[in-house]
């Protein structure tokens, strides 16, 4: 047979392509063998507060082997949990594409869902893995209330973590999400969420892992001229001529003099004082645009003289581990299908055939269950009502929400507190 020419270069720069990918770790958690792949550290068992993670494809998913994934077990503890990279990853020359998906089937109200790349330095720490263990790279979601909602993009650099600057926001729906970061030699990045892009930029600009290239200019003065009032009393407005003679109190106009005064006794009558509804106050000018308005003042911006390039910037070479460690209220979230590869498309083609083939499924039965769930809460709240007027009763049960959402609302206080506690910077 026969290819043609074309279809040929297409099958080449296929192979080419598949060649030249190196995926450094890949978790599927679908055998039964991953246990001998991840460990548990000792972090926060002497103080009673560890958690566990579980094998669950958990109550709602596509394909029940294929969507088992690691599931944070117990509430309010520290949950850890971490595995190796069969070899030392230098990521110098070379894009760094760090991948997994998580569903917060608990509704997640204050917890984190990220996972940290940490490096072989740490290897003496790992059997305490928590908090404090100096990581690389920290990535995926971080929820609490409605304040905190956003995707970590975290990198440690001389031993300095260095937090993204732009906000981006994370999925807070119970269903699976997959969290992309993809990171580059020529120093940019690249944020998706279910294999769609929601941020990108440069490593330079969006961290602070260098002073800022232009600096405002320290020693620039504000010109003794420059006008930064915005409005200026009306020259041309004048006080009324009679403005000083209205006086704030009038004698009532209303007050009549009782019938029984008696003037040799009580004295000539007057009427109480009342304020005088013409009384206008201190007399001011109107106020106009002012026509000399520059604007606020700024410094000129002038290069930093700080500023250095790295060139370096996006390179990490010792990544070792992977791992979590995470704080959450209420326990439950799932994570599944972890990839650390060079190339994007290996994460993808993950994805795809994971996540891309059950979600769809995954989707129809969490809406089943909801509906089942609010179906029995009817059921409950009718059996619970007496007859007639008892049905007011059971409309309010359901505007709570069959009384889960009085539990977020209480977990949430609490959680903003202990929240604060996050010890990832
Ligand atoms: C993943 O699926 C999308 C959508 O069907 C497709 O465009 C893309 O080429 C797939 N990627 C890989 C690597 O299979």
């Amino acid at each position: 047979m026969k290819r043609s020419p074309v279809a040929l270069a297409g099958l080449l720069s296929v192979l080419a392509c598949t060649a030249s990918a190196t995926t450094y770790f890949k978790e599927t958690f679908d055998s039964a063998t991953w246990e001998s792949r991840w460990k548990k550290s000792s972090w926060k068992e002497p103080e009673g507060a560890a958690g566990e993670f579980k094998l669950n494809a958990g109550k709602w998913y596509g394909d029940e082997e294929m969507d088992k994934g690691i599931q944070t077990a117990i509430d309010s503890r520290f949950s850890t949990i971490y595995s190796e990279l069969p070899q030392t990853l230098d990521t110098t020359g070379k894009d760094l594409v760090v991948q997994f998906s998580v569903k917060h089937e608990q509704d997640l109200d204050c917890g984190g869902g990220y996972l940290k790349l940490v490096p072989e330095s740490s290897a003496s720490q790992m059997e305490t893995f928590g908090g404090e263990t100096p990581y690389s790279i920290m990535f995926g979601p971080d929820i609490c209330g409605f304040s905190t909602r956003k995707v970590h993009v975290i990198f440690t650099k001389d031993g300095k973590n260095h937090l993204i600057k732009k906000d981006i926001k994370a999925e807070t729906d119970q269903l699976t999400h997959v969290y992309t970061l993809i990171v580059k030699p020529d120093n940019t990045y690249k944020v998706l969420i279910d294999l769609k892009e929601v941020e990108s930029g440069s490593l330079e600009e969006d961290w602070d892992m260098v002073p800022p290239k232009k600096i405002k200019d320290p020693n620039a003065k504000k010109p003794e001229d420059w006008d930064e009032e915005e409005e200026i009393e009306d020259p041309n407005d004048k006080k009324p001529e009679n403005w000083d003679k209205i006086e704030p109190t009038i004698p009532d106009p209303n007050a009549k003099k009782p019938e029984d005064w008696n003037e040799e006794e009580d004295g000539a009558w007057e009427p109480p004082m009342v304020p005088n509804p013409e009384f206008q106050g201190a007399w001011k000018a109107k106020k106009i645009k002012n026509p000399n308005y520059k604007g606020k003042w700024e410094a000129p911006e002038i290069d930093n003289p700080e500023y250095k390039p790295n060139p370096q910037l996006y390179a990490f070479n010792d990544l070792k581990f992977v791992g979590f460690e995470l704080w959450q209220v209420k326990s439950g979230s799932i994570f599944d299908n972890i990839i650390v590869t060079d190339d994007f498309k290996e994460a993808e083609e993950l994805a795809n055939e994971t996540w891309g083939k059950t979600k769809v499924q995954e989707k129809a039965v969490f809406t089943k269950v909801k509906e089942e769930e609010r179906q029995a809460a009817d059921e409950a709240a009718k059996a619970s009502g007496t007859d007639g007027e008892g049905d007011e009763m059971g409309d309010d049960y359901d505007e709570g929400g069959y009384g889960e959402d009085m539990d977020e609302d209480m977990d949430e206080g609490e959680g903003e507190e202990e929240g604060s506690g996050h010890d990832e910077l």
